[in-house]
């Protein structure tokens, strides 16, 4: 059974070094993404560990058709917004579509996120080049998660939003790369779109915590935009990873208790959720 919100105990505020310790206790991240104060405040009392504010606003609250025309200026406004909405929840705020193109890019962009947005973590997209700013940042005490797999920002590049690390060659250079992101000084890694047993054997690899969206169940935690889970996003063909936690539910906050439960009981994502 889900538990009602009055019995939700006040929490200690969730930091960096929580989400290593999670990891090693076997304990599920529940991460989710938040645009304003109003919905992380919910968030923040249905215990979510972790709310990003993605770039993904610039889809399901802009209206684009993809996350590149999102500004610094924008992901900075929804994380003040958000960051005045929570409490004990840890806000990591998405760096956008170059805007870390340089480790001094990456330094002044996630400055600002962080002493204007209230961030406390900020998530970056890639490997290969982004290591410098992965690394000039981490060894700068400004805590980074990166993201692998389907990297949104590269859509135009890889053709469309598609499953990524399918066959032999991409499954390795994953591998490879999620290795390459803890090394450089990755705290936390998000794993997106991606086969299941791959995302398993890397989160198997890794010391840091890894979060999956449409990555399967073996993950350390799980992220879902926010109108995903509320049935909201009104996409034309759902993707396979999505789930309506709202439907059945007559309340946000259920919508969000329900979620959090799931993933922390490993009943969310479910079979019909993985990608193979
Ligand atoms: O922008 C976003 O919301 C994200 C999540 C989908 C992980 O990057």
């Amino acid at each position: 059974m889900y538990s009602s919100k009055s019995e939700v105990p006040s929490r200690a505020p969730v930091t960096v070094p929580d989400l290593l310790k999670m990891k090693h206790a076997g304990r599920r991240i529940v991460c989710v993404t938040a645009y304003d104060a109003s919905f992380a405040r919910v968030m923040d009392r249905a215990g979510v560990d972790v709310v990003l504010v993605g770039d993904s606003l610039g889809m399901v609250v802009q209206g684009h058709t993809s996350t590149l025309p999102v500004s610094l200026r924008d992901v900075c406004y929804h994380s003040a917004a958000v960051a005045r909405g929570l409490a004990s929840t840890l806000l990591m705020a998405d760096l956008p579509f170059q805007t870390y193109a340089s480790p001094a890019q990456a330094h002044a962009s996630a400055t600002l996120l962080m002493a204007e947005g209230g961030a406390s973590m900020v998530k970056l997209e890639g490997a290969g080049v982004i290591l410098d700013s992965i690394h000039y940042l981490s060894e700068r005490d400004i805590p980074v998660c990166a993201h692998l797999g389907l990297t949104p920002q590269s859509v135009t590049q890889l053709g469309g939003f598609k499953v990524q690390g399918r066959d032999d060659i991409a499954a390795e250079k994953l591998r490879r790369q999620a290795l390459e992101v803890q090394q450089a000084g990755a705290s936390l890694l998000v794993l997106e779109c991606i086969p299941a047993a791959l995302a398993g054997e890397i989160t198997e690899a890794l010391t840091i915590p890894t979060i999956g969206i449409g990555a399967g169940p073996l993950c350390d935690g799980q992220v879902l935009v926010m109108h995903d889970l509320l049935g909201l996003a009104g996409r034309s063909r759902r993707p396979r990873f999505v789930k309506n936690f709202l439907q059945g539910r007559d309340s946000v906050e259920d919508a969000f208790l329900a979620y959090a439960t799931d993933v922390r009981e490993g009943r969310f994502p479910a079979a019909e959720h993985i990608y193979e």
